[in-house]
């Protein structure tokens, strides 16, 4: 399944946007944004077939299918042991919007909020764009020994909530279960929702171990809004859907009204619905596929880039990149994100404040979830490019 004869670079080159091959010039890999190049598992294309197929494609309940939700319930239940409710679970269309939900339910202009730093940009931009002010929090790459004292001090009366994006994009770290306990208990001694951003929760490395904020005790988990997506595991960017989850029944409320569904005005797509129920329901078959394919993808690009004078490169405990750092070879994040665009013809992200906050600045962004001879090909235009 995760061969190379599996990749279509045709159809890549005509339906894979947001900075992947359909946006870049013929003969440039794009390890830019996280977006498999597989095509999904055969189970999913056939259930989109099968409701298609009496085609009725009316309107679906506004807090969504009592099926998908019942599939996400079951999945954080069994999968992230939490006690999960489908009447606290509803679809909305992409990860992002969900962000961007929570940040407008739950932050007014002149609110602050805490993000990671580096993390996706999406965070500063749900807040800025609610009028919220982001407070960056350093988070160091790899297992460097998190300071929890400056989460504090960071705090103040304008604080309304703490974004956790565990595994964390870049760097790719994994929470420890008493990490997320220390960021739980400060969220609730200060009464602060965490936004619990999980899209990346399946993919983490052995022997590495995601928990979910809201499995902790019920405390946090009433403090908690989870949300979640199937782009990265199951490869389903292009249907826009994802989940929002509250414990708090107060939360939920409040949710539901900012999500517009109920006025049919936002909504997500049955179509989306059933590929992500499907994907949950019969597809750990793939998903565990893809989780080998990409340990080996990433012991082999993180090997390679280490050979690289200057690149310093901690293996990720989770998500499908490496995050490396540049500084030793002199440059900024742009001039190699320039470089290796045009002499290497591989587009990687820069470590530029607009994608992943001032924290990234001094390490460039790379994507492997690709077949082995894509990565390897990426990877010896890269080493070439420097040993000229
Ligand atoms: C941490 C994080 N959250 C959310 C998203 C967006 O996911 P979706 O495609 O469901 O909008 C991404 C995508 O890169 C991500 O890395």
């Amino acid at each position: 399944m995760f061969e190379h004869n599996s990749v279509n670079l045709d159809i890549l080159k005509k339906r894979a946007f947001n900075l992947r091959w359909a946006t870049v010039p013929e003969g440039v890999i794009p390890l830019t944004a996280a977006d498999p190049d597989f095509p999904c598992a055969p189970e999913i294309a056939e259930a989109i077939i099968r409701f298609t197929q009496d085609r009725y494609l009316s309107y679906g309940p506004p807090a969504g299918l009592t099926e998908f939700k019942e599939s996400v319930a079951s999945f954080f239940t069994h999968k992230r042991n939490i006690p999960a409710h489908p009447e606290f679970i509803f679809p909305v269309d992409s990860a992002a919007f969900g962000i961007y939900l929570i940040c407008k339910t739950f932050v007014s202009t002149g609110d602050e909020v805490i993000i990671f730093d580096p993390v996706d940009f999406l965070f500063r931009y749900a807040t800025e764009t609610v009028g919220g002010k982001a407070v960056p929090f350093a988070i160091p790459p790899g297992d460097a020994a998190v300071d929890f004292d400056l989460l504090e001090r960071l705090i103040s009366t304008k604080t309304r909530m703490i974004c956790l994006c565990n595994p964390l994009n870049p760097t790719g770290k994994v929470f420890s279960r008493q990490e997320l306990l220390t960021i739980g208990e400060i969220a609730c001694k200060h009464n602060l929702i965490i936004l619990s951003d999980e899209i990346w929760s399946d993919i983490v490395f052995a022997p590495n171990v995601f928990t979910s904020i809201a499995s902790l005790n019920e405390e946090i988990r009433n403090q908690t809004v989870t949300v979640t997506g199937y782009s990265k595991s199951y490869g389903l960017a292009g249907l826009r859907i994802g989940t929002v989850m509250a414990s708090n029944p107060a939360h939920y409320a409040l949710l539901f009204a900012a999500s517009l569904h109920n006025s049919t005005i936002h909504g997500a797509n049955v179509l989306s619905q059933v590929a992500a129920m499907t994907a949950l329901n019969e597809c750990d078959y793939w998903l565990q596929g893809f989780v080998a394919h990409l340990q080996r993808m990433k012991d082999l690009c993180v090997r390679e880039l280490n050979t690289i004078p200057g690149f310093n490169c901690i293996a990720p405990e989770g998500c499908y990149v490496a995050f490396t750092d540049i500084k030793g070879t002199g440059r900024s994040s742009n001039e190699i994100y320039q470089l290796l665009l045009e002499e290497a013809k591989v587009a990687v992200v820069p470590g530029a404040k607009e994608w992943f906050g001032e924290g990234a600045e001094g390490f460039i962004r790379m994507s492997f979830a690709t077949s082995e001879d894509i990565l390897t090909d990426a990877l010896s235009r890269i080493k070439n490019t420097f040993s000229l």
